[in-house]
């Protein structure tokens, strides 16, 4: 029998179960990536400006993910709590996605207009001055640093590459945009716009 000479040997056994598994692979993920619904922005949905792209990069390199997802599920009791479930083209200018696996705070992705600047401003340097019981740490150095004008346009401009329609016009006012701005103010930029274009949604 054929099949003896597989069983026998591991090594053409390994590679033949690699093909298997590699074509059920392919059948899922490559349609996916041809998914409209999913490649393209849902209804209202923009590149990230400036000052809300500076605020993004912030939020990463704080970790603000470690404790808050941006991922809202299909069920009942977290749509009635944060808005409409989220959507694959919500995140299609988002490189890395910020989905998150971890909810210590709440949920973030319709947390844009929830509270005023200032609100978000105040929480950010000391949460416990406005939620007693809060455990999130205060980020108070946030608003003595600057941005970095010089990146910004730089950023945009490798975004652009990998597709997000940044305009020569947008991509030359960035610096000017983002000129004497804190990393606080960037960030609450970032905050105040997440899950605005859902608001539209029925
Ligand atoms: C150690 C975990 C932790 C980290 C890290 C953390 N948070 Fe929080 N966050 C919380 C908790 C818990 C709450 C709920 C209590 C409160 O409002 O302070 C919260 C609440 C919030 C809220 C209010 C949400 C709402 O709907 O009421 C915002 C906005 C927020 N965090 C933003 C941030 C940002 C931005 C960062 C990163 C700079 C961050 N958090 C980092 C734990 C964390």
């Amino acid at each position: 029998m054929k099949h003896d000479v597989i069983e026998k040997n591991v090594g053409l056994l390994g590679i033949l179960v690699a093909i298997v598994i590699s074509i059920g692979g392919l059948v899922e993920i490559v349609p996916l990536t041809m998914t409209a619904e999913i490649t393209n922005p849902a209804p209202g949905i923009k590149p990230y400006a400036a000052l809300q792209l500076e605020g993004r990069d912030i939020y990463v390199r704080e970790g603000c993910y470690t404790c808050h997802s941006q991922m809202i599920r299909p069920l009942r009791g977290e749509v009635e709590r944060y808005g409409h479930y989220s959507v694959a083209g919500e995140s299609v200018y988002d490189r890395p996605f910020q989905f998150g696996s971890k909810r210590t705070g709440p949920d973030l992705a319709r947390v844009g207009g929830k509270y005023s600047d200032e609100w978000q401003r105040l929480h950010l340097m000391n949460p416990r001055d406005l939620v007693p019981e809060s455990n999130m740490p205060g980020f108070p150095w946030l608003a003595e640093a600057k941005i970095d004008t010089r990146l910004t346009p730089k950023k945009m401009t490798t975004l652009r590459i990998l597709g997000h329609p940044y305009s020569d016009a947008q991509i030359a006012a960035a610096s000017a945009d983002v000129e004497g701005k804190t990393e606080m103010d960037a960030l609450i930029a970032y905050l105040q716009g997440l899950g605005i274009a859902s608001k539209e949604w029925k």
